[in-house]
């Protein structure tokens, strides 16, 4: 087994995250997360399709490390990630008389982990959670960085806390059960990395797309490895999203309007991203920051991924009334992520109406419709 390990910097504290390639169907992990568990008592929360897949290895390794080990299972997702599921974890750590000193456990993707790590920051105003993602969205994304939460039934994520994961273990053995689709979700926040941060990672992408969708562990090992040290050091830089971590929704914008238009769960996350990217590359050559040559090698990368390019029918009045819902509006305003130039990203609410009007209009023009 391969293994890398980077450290998250924080405010409360310093974590590492461990990404390893194990060869074995099944998550390598006690030897090294077993350093970050706090106390005897540990609860494990995954949900019902990844319990027989993973559960009883992760349980099994605890158990015999001389951890007393209580389980929750989880319905299976998006519209479970809410305050009943978080109670349902609050009675396993009631009934079985946790303690402070506990330590939660998240195994699964994104819904799992933000809600794991939402009532780790909440009982008893706080303790110890470890995230171990099993999707690759989870990996390069939601496992690190702090943010947890859960949906409301007026908004996604509009209930949750900063709270940092004690350690992040991400094993590429978890993408041989992965469904095809949610691993192509994945990677369209890869490639949002590399539009943001740093084209030399989009030429590595491209280099590498047959490996990657062939889930070659070292080439996704040094895959995740990259991504998670760019997350870090933007959460390192403004863990609170006050300024450069919004450059982190690249995409998501006009990704969101699109997932709320056509119902959780319709579109995967991802894929609902990789359209917004598209719409986002759209106007940011409409604005004359990048070429029409430099929108179709994204595309062209998108597309290598198994990811849609092309936006469902939605009004254009009402894809403006739901990009006004989110988060990044100010005084009413909706602010966008552009790109300078591929690799160099910005916040802006400067840009003319009918310009996005017309990108939320079509994109056929790029996409060759
Ligand atoms: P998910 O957690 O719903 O997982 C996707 C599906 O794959 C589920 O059906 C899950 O049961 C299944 N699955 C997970 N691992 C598997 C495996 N190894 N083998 C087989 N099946 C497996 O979705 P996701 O894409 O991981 O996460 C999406 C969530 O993450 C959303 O709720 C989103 O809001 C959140 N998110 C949070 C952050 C953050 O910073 N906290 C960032 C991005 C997204
Ligand atoms: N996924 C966006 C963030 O972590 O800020």
């Amino acid at each position: 087994m391969k293994q890398t390990t980077l450290t998250v910097h924080t405010q409360s504290h310093d974590y590492p995250i461990f990404i390893t390639a194990s060869k074995a169907n099944k998550i390598d992990l006690v030897t090294q997360i077993v350093p970050y568990i706090k106390g005897k008592q540990v609860l494990i929360v995954t949900n019902e399709t990844i319990a027989p897949l993973y559960l009883s290895g992760v349980q099994t390794a605890l158990e015999q490390a001389h951890y007393t080990v209580a389980t929750c299972i989880l319905p299976d997702g998006e519209a479970f990630k809410n305050q009943d599921s978080i109670n349902s974890i609050y009675d396993v750590l009631m009934q079985e008389h946790f303690a402070r000193d506990c330590t939660l456990i998240a195994l699964g993707g994104g819904v799992i982990g933000d809600m794991t790590g939402f009532a780790a920051a909440s009982f008893m105003r706080g303790v110890n959670f470890i995230q171990v993602p099993t999707t690759l969205l989870s990996q390069v994304d939601s496992s690190v960085g702090g943010k947890t939460g859960i949906n409301h039934a007026l908004g996604k994520n509009m209930i949750g806390a900063f709270w940092q994961p004690m350690a992040v273990l991400a094993d590429m053995a978890t993408f041989q059960t992965l469904p095809k689709r949610e691993f192509a979700a994945g990677l369209a926040e890869v490639v949002k990395y590399a539009l943001i941060m740093d084209v030399s990672f989009l030429d590595w992408l491209e280099e590498h797309t047959e490996q990657i969708n062939a889930h070659d562990g070292d080439v996704l090992a040094k895959m995740v490895y990259r991504c998670c040290d760019y997350k870090a050091k933007i959460v390192a830089l403004d863990e609170r999203e006050s300024g450069k971590r919004a450059l982190l929704n690249f995409g998501h914008t006009f990704g969101h309007a699109i997932e709320t238009h056509q119902g959780y769960g319709a579109w995967l996350h991802g894929e609902a991203v990789a359209v917004g990217m598209v719409q986002a590359l759209a106007m940011s050559h409409k604005m004359a920051l990048i070429s029409r040559d430099e929108v179709s090698r994204v595309i062209r990368l998108l597309q290598a991924f198994n990811l849609p390019i092309v936006p469902p029918k939605i009004d254009v009045n009402d894809a403006l009334t739901l990009m006004g819902h989110d988060k990044k509006v100010q005084r009413g305003q909706i602010r966008l992520v552009l790109l300078r130039s591929l690799g160099d990203a910005f916040v802006t609410a400067d840009f003319e109406p009918e310009m996005l009007m017309a990108v939320l209009s079509s994109v056929d023009e790029y996409v060759g419709a």
